[in-house]
């Protein structure tokens, strides 16, 4: 129950990469109650994770006892609150932050969708009953990877993503029924903001990153096999911190934006063969071979998990990589979102350069999940 609270703030994902770091933004930048939708076995445990998670992201304890825990689970129907429960969070929020989904670039889209899509739906009936309630979804530009296919070899933040432009990934093509069915609520006038981030790199300072999203499996299997794919791929880009600040300075601007889709990446991408060439002045040794025969070695090394995984990621593999001119990233535009960040003060999102590659290499190899880069070890202290 959540008896009493004032209208507040709804997050989801505060367990996750993005969802952690945007909600304890959030606590610091507003004096809001933050309520967080967490899943578990039980609202004890769930609890406990949530503040074990903000916790070691450095939130001051006294930003966490603003944090109320909201115990439900997206895949399932009314996040499966008994009734009166749901319409009090509804009573409570005014503006949910919508950041949780599954993210697997492996799975179908029938079996990603009871979350990434039911669960957006559920956050929508969530806004609906609220009065006013602004929903802030956060989509992928995955959503329109394969735009090129649709004869789009260049999007702004007013393409609409659609099955194709999706490209066949049961990933993107979830998160791109939601992100419709969410604009679907925009025309029948639920105030919303759509946050289409690029690749979500580490964090600026520490290089915290995922430890087995599509990059960094890429990265992990190179490490691995020394062999790079040489390939002309592209993909949008920014660090953790950078989509963060922005989602936070957009929510804080929403009356004026609801309706707006943005577009949080750098404005220039970041080039597959750049990533590998900080590979190699971290000190990986790897060279590059076409990417034909690149795939043809991950298949020659089934009992590589990184292999396993990257061949397994294959559909959405060859966008990053541009395969062929027609798995190429479109060239995407971000000149509106940066006009608006600009106004609310937000810097262009740093290039990612070869400083956050290394402290991500770091970050890899403290976590276990990469070799130390030798030439940072080198000039390590001590
Ligand atoms: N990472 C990227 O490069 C990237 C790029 C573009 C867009 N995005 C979008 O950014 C958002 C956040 O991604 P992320 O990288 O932070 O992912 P993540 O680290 O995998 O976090 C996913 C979050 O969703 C929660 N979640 C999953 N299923 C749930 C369920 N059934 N009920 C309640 N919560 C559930 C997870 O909770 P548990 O801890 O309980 O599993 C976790 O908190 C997603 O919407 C994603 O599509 C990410």
């Amino acid at each position: 129950m959540l008896m009493g609270q004032t209208r507040s703030i709804l997050t989801t994902g505060v367990t996750g990469f993005l969802g952690a770091r945007l909600t304890a933004s959030l606590l610091a930048a507003t004096s809001a109650t933050v309520f967080c939708l967490v899943r578990g076995r039980s609202t004890e445990g769930a609890a406990k994770r949530m503040q074990a998670r903000l916790s070691a992201l450095g939130v001051p304890a006294e930003h966490r006892t603003r944090v109320v825990p909201v115990f439900g689970d997206l895949g399932v129907p009314g996040l499966g609150m008994p009734p009166a429960d749901f319409d009090e969070l509804a009573d409570s929020v005014r503006t949910i932050y919508h950041c949780a989904a599954r993210l697997s670039m492996v799975s179908e889209t029938d079996r990603l969708s009871a979350i990434n899509v039911g669960g957006t739906e559920t956050m929508l009936r969530l806004a609906e009953r609220g009065d006013g309630t602004v929903l802030h979804f956060v989509s992928t530009l995955g959503t329109l990877g394969a735009s090129r296919q649709a004869g789009q070899p260049r999007v702004d933040e007013s393409a609409v993503p659609t099955e194709v432009t999706a490209g066949g990934v049961g990933y993107t093509t979830s998160k791109m029924v939601a992100e419709n069915t969410v604009r679907a609520a925009m025309r029948r006038g639920l105030p919303a903001v759509i946050h289409r981030p690029g690749l979500i790199l580490g964090e600026t300072a520490t290089g915290a990153c995922l430890d087995s999203d599509i990059l960094v499996r890429i990265i992990r299997t190179c490490a691995e096999i020394g062999l790079a794919p040489r390939c002309p791929g592209w993909v949008p880009a920014a660090t953790v911190d950078h989509v963060v600040r922005s989602i936070t300075a957009l929510g804080a601007a929403d009356p004026a934006l609801v309706g707006s889709t943005f577009h949080l990446a750098d404005s220039r991408p970041l080039l597959l063969h750049q990533v590998f060439r900080h590979m190699r002045t971290a000190g990986y040794m790897i060279s590059e071979i076409p990417t034909t025969e690149w795939e043809q070695v991950l298949r020659e090394h089934p009992e590589s998990t990184n292999c396993f995984a990257v061949l397994a990621m294959w559909k959405a593999v060859r966008y990053l990589l541009g395969t062929d001119p027609d798995h190429l990233f479109p060239q995407v535009s971000c000149d509106r979102t940066a006009g608006v960040l600009a106004q609310l003060g937000v810097p262009p999102s740093p290039p990612p350069d070869e400083t956050l590659f290394h402290r991500m290499f770091e970050h890899l190899s403290r976590t276990g999940h990469l070799d130390t880069p030798p030439v940072l070890a080198a000039v390590a202290p001590g």
